[in-house]
């Protein structure tokens, strides 16, 4: 039998109203999620990444019952996030990162006492509780220190804690590791790896596309509020045209050129880019017939142009997914 997801989505759509202007007659329309079906298996770490504006926060929002959806439906553990919020609320956590949520004039550990009697832990078990994910986020030194005292790395361990005080069965993370130094920010990550062993599902937003392929077995691509591809790391690399990436720059290339190189064996794709006075191209190959050398051959009496290999990055599968939708 296979599990029930821990997240279900069909056809999820949010579209966002503000009025501007004389008597706040002029409407904008925003569709911040036009249709997104995904499905995450338990007790694992899934990653969504995606470019500014994408849609990802607001569907982590919808996710964790903060924000409602326009249409479509939404389940976590099996139970409708508009339905079934309040049997939702206590099995899901939320971290949004960032300043806010957190009372700068207290303690950590007083914010917790805070948050433990707002999730209803019970007086008995709250200070057990709360010196537990101390430990757990690093923080039992700094517990007696006011948190407008703390880095940004120890606010956001700090907002971790606040989210696993109440031991969900899901926890959603939008982008953990922004504005963290690469110490604090690898602190982070280990972190959240530990929590899956303890068979949390994780759910996390980034920008990172290295922090998506140490953490994240899976994952999905969102652009313009839908997802544009879904798979492991090496799938996705296998699905924008191979593992291999040459780039050829030089002061700019004429259109017969560009021609001459898509007609190249193996060549699955040229996406152009203006860096600074030069152009580049970047060439996604399939197989390894077209070496570095056959592309400088193929343009003769291009004097400046350098080409070179490397490996297709996870990032460049991002970028050419992205680009891809934006076209
Ligand atoms: N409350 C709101 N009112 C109006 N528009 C909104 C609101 N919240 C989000 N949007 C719009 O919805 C779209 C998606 O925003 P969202 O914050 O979900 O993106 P994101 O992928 O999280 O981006 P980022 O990587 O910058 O955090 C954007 O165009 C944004 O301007
Ligand atoms: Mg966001």
């Amino acid at each position: 039998m296979t599990p029930i997801p821990a997240i279900e989505t069909r056809g999820l759509t949010r579209t966002f109203e503000s009025r501007k202007g004389f008597l706040f007659r002029e409407v904008t329309r925003t569709e911040a999620l036009r249709g997104v079906d995904l499905a995450v298996a338990p007790e694992s770490i899934f990653g969504l990444l995606g470019p500014n504006g994408a849609g990802k926060t607001t569907f982590v929002k919808i996710l964790s019952t903060l924000l409602l959806p326009t249409g479509g439906k939404a389940s976590v553990l099996g139970h409708d996030v508009v339905d079934d919020s309040a049997w939702l609320r206590p099995r899901i956590g939320l971290v949004l990162g960032g300043e806010r949520g957190l009372y700068n004039r207290i303690n950590a550990r007083d914010n917790l006492r805070y948050f433990a009697d707002l999730y209803g832990i019970p007086t008995r078990e709250r200070e057990a509780r709360i010196e537990s994910v101390l430990e757990r986020v690093g923080l039992t030194w700094a517990a007696d220190r006011r948190v407008e005292e703390y880095s940004r790395g120890m606010k956001q361990k700090l907002h971790i804690a606040r989210g696993i005080l109440h031991r969900p069965q899901v926890l959603f993370l939008d982008e953990p590791t922004i504005g963290l130094d690469p110490k604090s920010a690898r602190e982070t990550r280990k972190l959240v790896r530990s929590l899956v062993s303890d068979g949390v599902t994780i759910f996390l937003t980034t920008h990172y596309m290295f922090e998506a392929e140490e953490l994240c077995p899976e994952i999905a691509v969102m652009s313009k509020g839908r997802i544009v591809a879904r798979d492991t790391v090496a799938g996705l690399r296998h699905l924008v045209g191979g593992d291999r990436t040459l780039e050829a720059e030089a002061y700019g290339f004429e259109d017969r050129e560009v021609a001459t190189l898509r007609a190249l064996p193996g060549v699955s794709k040229i996406v152009s880019e203006e860096y600074g006075p030069k152009t580049r191209l970047t060439l996604r190959l399939r197989s390894l017939e077209t070496t570095p050398d056959d592309v400088q051959a193929a343009l003769p009496g291009h004097t400046e142009l350098s080409v070179r290999e490397r490996r297709t990055s996870l990032e460049d599968v991002y970028l050419d997914l992205v680009e891809e939708e934006a076209r």
